[in-house]
């Protein structure tokens, strides 16, 4: 495996490469989330090449840029244990130098949900995996159903932007008990870690009264806000019944939905969802 941090150095390799060549973007502190989309990208490209990256710009001021978690040592080893082909890690300055000043948003998409609640996250993570895309120019780029809002959201950029790379979407891996795998589990104490589960918890909850035949959203988000209270680490930040295409809240569940909530638990926000 080869670590390469700046631009210049991943152009000379870039076009040595084998087609097709596939993408991970991360921040990461890898987890077997992260992990099932490496092993994916091996299983279906010649090359691989993931990044990591914290991204300064889908932070906004007071949230965790400076609390997320760092474990550069070994997330390279994992890296090359996994074989992949290149580990992109650039300093900031490599991404945004002096003088940045171009931003790539997408409207009605990014304002809602985690883009109501962390303004201008998703025009940070719209420019900063355009960039990437333009970087690296991959045939496939790997994403997780965790984020899905982020998913959606790279697809129309994607679409938008004629981006021409094939948009791979893995589902959310879960641990034995349900939380999502997610970088920032590990600023939760041990008390925290179990509170957390109430995400999941509340989100099977959701599912089955939607399967016992109630398709009413305002029901199903009352259900899962009341289930929230009863666990007192924990406090809701939204509870979202939507299209899981465009999002947009509905009243009654008629199609292909998306249900997603973000809550925090002591001082680390997380989010989960699932569709039905
Ligand atoms: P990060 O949170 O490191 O996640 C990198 C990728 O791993 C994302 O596509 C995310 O959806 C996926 N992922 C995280 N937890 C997962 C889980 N439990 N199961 C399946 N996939 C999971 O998302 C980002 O970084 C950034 O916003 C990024 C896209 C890299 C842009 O900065």
């Amino acid at each position: 495996m080869e670590y390469i941090s700046t631009i210049a150095e991943l152009n000379k390799v870039r076009n040595n490469l084998h087609s097709p060549l596939g993408l991970v973007p991360t921040m990461g502190a890898l987890h077997h989330g992260h992990l099932s989309l490496i092993r994916r990208a091996k299983s279906e490209n010649a090359s691989v090449i993931v990044t990591i990256f914290i991204n300064p710009t889908q932070f906004k001021e007071g949230e965790d840029y400076q609390a997320y978690p760092k474990l550069i040592e070994s997330d390279l080893s994992i890296l090359r244990k996994e074989k992949v082909d290149i580990a992109f890690v650039p300093p900031v300055a490599e991404m945004y130098p002096h003088g940045f000043d171009s931003w790539v948003e997408v409207q009605k998409m990014g304002h809602l949900l985690e883009g109501a609640s962390r303004s201008q996250h998703f025009k940070g993570v719209a420019t900063i995996v355009t960039k990437i895309f333009n970087i690296i120019r991959p045939n496939k780029a790997y994403f997780g159903q965790k984020d899905g809002q982020q998913a959606l959201i790279i697809k129309q950029l994607n679409r938008d932007l004629n981006l021409c790379v094939d948009i791979v979407i893995n589902p959310t891996v879960r641990e034995h008990d349900g939380l999502a795998y997610s970088s920032r589990n590990i600023n939760l104490s041990l008390t925290e870690r179990n509170a957390a589960t109430i995400l999941f918890k509340s989100l099977e909850k959701a599912r089955k009264v939607f399967l016992d035949g109630d398709h009413n959203a305002k029901r199903i988000k009352i259900v899962v806000s009341e289930l929230i209270k009863c666990q007192p680490l924990a406090k809701l930040d939204y509870i979202s019944v939507a299209d899981a295409q465009t999002l947009q809240e509905l009243t009654e569940i008629d199609r292909p939905t998306m249900i997603s909530l973000a809550a925090f638990i002591g001082n680390t926000r997380l989010i989960d969802n699932i569709l039905i």
